[in-house]
């Protein structure tokens, strides 16, 4: 019998990875995505797949119980992988509440449809939650987080993603919902909405514009690419144990400034430029208000217990990443310019 799997903010950057992959991968799924489409969420990211028959996609928004209830009792859903999230920490800072909607109130919707739903049968089920390193707090110079590391969430952002982790462990707990929970770090790669470093900085080093870096640019990611993750989340989805959290990251620590010196190495070659034209593009500005200054995943017990690893060395991943925004044209200025968001409805009729 085939099985019906939602997954929500299926339209997003790491959520489309992660469509494409279930339905490329496994002939007898259903996939539901469920998605608002936000500023973020953009069907040509999809284009590839859209019409493959066991692929539908679902217009609405988490926030909305009523509708959320009603998805899950039409559908009876197997399973459901849940990244619909405001995502964007510099908005966070600007619109915390919109985080706090979509983030905390639309978890809360989605687990209890379904606990409703699966009430009489919660065997086979599973409610699998994808969360960000960014609940962990701020690291020193050593060390790395655990999925043990005390929550110390400092963004509205992050208070939002943590807010929600805990409602998800809590409905396991109080309820015995099946669920996962699993924590990365920054990803990056295709798709990406350019607001976020890797492909803003490609496009504004394209264009000849300013490359904004936060404060002296000392700040640490630990970076993984997309592909990966979405592997990860399939692996857990699989193979994870119920109950569990998993963290997701790549071994791969990287300054700001390091990583943006080497993309603009990266992008001279490409674009045929001298060697240090990019650079000059680098422009320190004003920090993000309550900016963390390290992030670092010991992704160690995900690689023990289900063998996973990254795929690909970071340089070999910004290079194709490169490769993609310089490629993809046509994607970079829709979702510039706006006009992505004529796509659902010439797509849909609607
Ligand atoms: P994104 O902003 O690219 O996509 C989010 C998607 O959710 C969009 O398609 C948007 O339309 C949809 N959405 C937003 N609000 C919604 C609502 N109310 N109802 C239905 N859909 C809604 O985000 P992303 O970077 O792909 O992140 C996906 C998930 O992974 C998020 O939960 C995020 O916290 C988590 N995460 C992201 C990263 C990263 O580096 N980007 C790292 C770790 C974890
Ligand atoms: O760690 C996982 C998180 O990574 C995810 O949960 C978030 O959804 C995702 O957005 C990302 O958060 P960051 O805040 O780390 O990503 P961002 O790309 O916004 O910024 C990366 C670093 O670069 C950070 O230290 C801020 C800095 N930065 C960012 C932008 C957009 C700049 O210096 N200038 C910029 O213009």
């Amino acid at each position: 019998m085939a099985k019906k799997i939602l997954i929500t903010g299926g339209a997003g950057f790491i959520g489309s990875h992660v469509v494409r992959r279930m339905v490329n991968n496994y002939p007898d799924y259903i996939i539901y995505n469920l998605d608002k489409l936000t500023y973020a969420g953009n069907l040509e990211n999809l284009r590839d797949i859209e019409d493959n028959e066991r692929y539908n996609f679902v217009l609405g928004d988490i926030v909305d119980a009523g509708f959320i209830n009603e998805l899950f009792a039409k559908h009876s859903f197997d399973g459901v992988i849940h990244l619909a999230a405001e995502s964007h920490v510099d908005r966070s800072i600007t619109n915390p509440l919109e985080f706090i909607m979509t983030n905390v109130v639309g978890t809360v919707n989605l687990l209890n449809a379904a606990k409703e739903a699966w009430k009489e049968q919660y065997g086979g089920k599973l409610f699998y939650h994808v969360s960000t390193d960014e609940v962990y707090g701020s690291l020193g110079e050593e060390g790395l987080f655990q999925e043990t590391t005390p929550y110390d969430p400092r963004s509205p952002y992050s208070a939002s993603k943590a807010s929600s982790d805990h409602f998800v462990r809590a409905y396991e707990n109080t309820y015995g919902l099946p669920i996962i929970v699993s924590n990365c770090s920054n990803n990056y790669g295709s798709y990406q909405f350019p607001e976020k470093l890797i492909p803003l900085f490609i496009h504004n080093i394209r264009n000849n514009k300013p490359l904004p870096v936060y404060g002296d640019g000392k700040y640490t990611r630990d970076w993984l690419w997309v592909e990966d993750h979405a592997a990860a989340i399939d692996l857990i989805f699989h193979k994870g144990k119920n109950g569990e959290t998993y963290n997701i990251g790549g071994f791969n620590e990287w300054q700001n400034i390091d990583l943006i010196r080497v993309l603009c190495t990266v992008m001279d070659k490409k674009l045929n430029r001298a060697p240090g034209t990019s650079e000059q593009l680098i422009t320190y500005i004003k920090d993000r208000p309550g900016h963390d200054k390290r992030y670092a995943i010991d992704a160690t017990k995900l690689n023990q217990e289900l063998g996973w690893k990254p795929s690909l060395q970071f340089e070999e991943g910004l290079e194709k990443t490169v490769d993609w925004y310089l490629n993809n044209e046509e994607w970079l200025n829709h979702v510039t310019s706006g006009a992505y968001k004529n796509y659902y409805s010439k797509q849909y009729q609607i």
